[in-house]
C-alpha cells in the first residue's frame, strides 16, 4: 500500500493556504487511499525566534484543527513530531550525507535567514539544517508520496537526493519519495500582497485568512483583497495576480477551474462576494468541529498518544537499519 507522510509546522495559526494546499486533500483523499501519517512538526518551529508557551499552544491547536478538518485516527496516524525520537535520530545520520552547500542553496533558508538578520537577530543553525530534519520525517517512514503545497517542492527534492545518495553509498535503505500537489490552489497568495505566499508565520494581518477567523472577518478580508488595475475578470497569474488568486480560491472551494470561472464574472465585486461566501461555507464545518474538540481535550491527547506509538513502531526498524548501514555499532 502507498505510504503517505506530510506535516504542518506550528509557527502560527493555520491558514486557508495550509488548508487548500495540503490539509483538505489529506482528509478528503489521502487518508482514504493510502497508509497515511500526518504530523505536527513542532521541532521545526524552534528554528526561528520562538516563545515556548506559544509553540506548545499552537501545536495543540494544529493537532485539533487537523482532526477538525476530517483526519480520522481510524484511517490514518496523527501525531506530534517531538513525541517520536526517530525523527531527530535519523536527522543526524542524514546530516552526514548532506553538504552545507546544498543547505545554503535552499530558497526558504535564504529568505528566512535574511529576514532574521534584518530583524537584528542571529540565524539559528537549526534553520540551516531544517531540510535535513524534514527529509528525516519523510524517509523514516518509507514514504512514497508527500502531499504538499508548491512551496515545499525543493525540500522534498532534497529528501529524494539524500535517499538516493544514502542508498548508493550504504546500501538500499530508503524509499525515494515524491511530492504531490493539489490541482488548484497549490500556492494561495496573500490577499493584500498577491505576489507573496499566504504564509502563517510571515506576519499577521488583513491579507491572511486563518481557519479560525470568524465569518465576518473572513468576508471583510476577502472583500478588501487587493485586485489589479483593469476591470475585467481574467485568469492570468503573472499579469493579474490579485484577481487570479481569488479565482483560484473560489475554484478550490467549488472544485471548479479558475479559467472557467473567469468567464462567469463581470466585476471584481461579485467575484469577491462569491469567494467570501464560498470560503465561509468551506470553513464552517471545520470551525464547528474544532469547537467540539476543544471541549474534549482528553480525546485529542489520546489520539496523539496512540498516533505517536504507532509512528514509533513504523519508523524504528528503518532508522535502526540506517544506523547499521552507515557503520554504527548496534547496541546489545
Ligand atoms: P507549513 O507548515 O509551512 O505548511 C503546511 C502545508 O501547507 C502548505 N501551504 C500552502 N499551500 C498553498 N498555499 C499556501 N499559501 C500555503 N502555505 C502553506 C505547505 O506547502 C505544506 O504542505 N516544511 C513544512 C512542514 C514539514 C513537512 C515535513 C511537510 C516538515 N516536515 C515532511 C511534509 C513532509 C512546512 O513548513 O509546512
Amino acid at each position: 500500500m502507498t505510504r503517505i507522510f506530510s506535516g504542518v509546522k506550528p509557527t502560527g495559526h493555520l491558514t486557508l493556504g495550509n488548508y487548500l494546499g495540503a490539509v483538505r486533500r489529506w482528509a478528503d483523499v489521502d487518508q482514504h487511499r493510502a497508509d497515511a501519517l500526518f504530523c505536527v512538526v513542532d521541532l521545526h518551529a524552534l528554528t526561528v525566534e520562538h516563545d515556548p508557551g506559544r509553540v506548545r499552544r499552537l501545536s495543540r491547536q494544529a493537532a485539533t484543527l487537523l482532526l477538525a478538518s476530517g483526519l480520522d485516527p481510524k484511517l490514518c496516524t496523527v501525531f506530534v513530531q517531538s513525541h517520536v525520537d526517530e525523527h531527530a535520530r535519523l536527522s543526524y545520520v542524514l546530516e552526514c550525507v548532506a553538504s552545507d552547500g546544498e543547505m545554503r542553496r535552499m530558497i526558504q533558508y535564504k529568505e528566512k535567514a535574511a529576514r532574521e538578520r534584518t530583524r537584528g537577530g542571529s540565524v539559528r543553525l537549526s534553520l540551516l539544517t531544517y531540510p535535513v530534519l524534514m527529509a528525516a520525517d519523510i524517509l523514516a517512514y518509507g514514504t512514497d508520496e508527500v502531499p504538499v503545497g508548491d512551496d515545499q517542492t525543493q525540500h522534498v527534492e532534497l529528501a529524494r537526493d539524500l535517499a538516493v545518495r544514502f542508498n548508493q553509498r550504504y546500501g538500499h535503505t530508503f524509499v525515494v519519495p515524491r511530492a504531490t500537489h493539489p490541482v488548484v490552489a497549490t500556492r494561495v497568495m496573500n490577499l493584500q500582497e498577491p505576489t507573496s505566499k499566504m504564509g502563517k508565520s510571515e506576519d499577521v494581518g488583513p491579507g491572511i485568512v486563518y481557519l479560525l477567523d470568524e465569518p465576518d472577518v473572513i468576508r471583510k478580508k476577502i472583500m478588501r483583497a487587493v485586485t489589479d488595475s483593469g476591470r475585467d475578470v481574467v485568469y492570468d497569474r503573472e499579469g493579474r495576480p490579485g484577481v487570479s488568486n481569488l479565482l483560484e480560491i473560489l475554484a478550490a472551494c467549488e472544485s471548479g477551474n479558475p479559467e472557467g470561472l473567469a468567464g462567469v464574472y463581470e466585476s471584481y465585486g461579485s467575484l469577491k462576494k462569491d469567494t467570501a461566501e464560498a470560503v465561509v461555507e468551506l470553513l464552517r464545518p471545520v470551525q464547528e468541529k474544532h469547537r467540539e474538540l476543544c471541549a474534549d481535550p482528553a480525546y485529542v491527547e489520546g489520539v496523539l498518544r496512540d498516533g505517536a506509538e504507532k509512528a514509533r513502531e513504523m519508523a524504528r526498524p528503518r532508522v535502526d537499519a540506517a544506523y547499521r548501514a552507515i557503520g554504527l555499532l548496534p547496541s546489545a
